[in-house]
């Protein structure tokens, strides 16, 4: 079975209570739960995972080299502005990924404006709220049966 792997970056497991003007009032792990119900839909497993710690992710991107994953889901979070090791990991492993965001990154304070993902990315979805997550997986979901008809 296909594996899909959703990384979430610093303060989303905060998700809820955390300025819902631009983040929504879904909690992670409703946001979670939905994934995995979306994934098995579609014959396909989704695992989740959230650090506040930067060597987490970036140990985390490496584990999926050889555990199977498939596809990427990622959300850096404030790691999307800051973090070169992170985007190495995920350049390194050659998996391909989705960058997401809940917010629309472009309509806020300029700092979030630049990525250190976006051009590695197969696709950026930003804005939707955790909606936009759905949409990744999709994408993920149709990329990946394309790859293995
Ligand atoms: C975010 C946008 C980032 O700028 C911010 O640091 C986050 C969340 C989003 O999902 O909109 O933590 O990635």
């Amino acid at each position: 079975m296909p594996t899909i792997l959703v990384l979430h970056g610093p303060n989303l497991n905060l998700l809820g209570g955390r300025e819902a003007e631009h983040y929504g009032t879904d909690t992670l792990e409703a946001i979670d739960t939905r994934l995995e119900a979306a994934g098995r839909k579609a014959g396909m497993e989704v695992k989740s995972f959230q650090s506040n710690s930067e060597a987490e992710l970036v140990d985390r991107v490496q584990a999926a080299k050889s555990d199977g994953t498939s596809f990427i889901v990622i959300n850096p979070a404030a790691f999307t502005h800051t973090s070169v090791a992170l985007r190495d990991a995920l350049s390194a492993v050659r998996i391909p990924f989705i960058e997401v965001h809940l917010s629309n990154v472009h309509a806020r304070e300029p700092f979030r404006r630049h990525s250190y993902f976006s051009d590695l990315a197969s696709g950026v979805i930003v804005g939707f709220g955790p909606l936009g997550y759905e949409l990744a997986l999709e994408a993920a979901i149709r990329s990946i049966r394309k790859a293995n008809p």
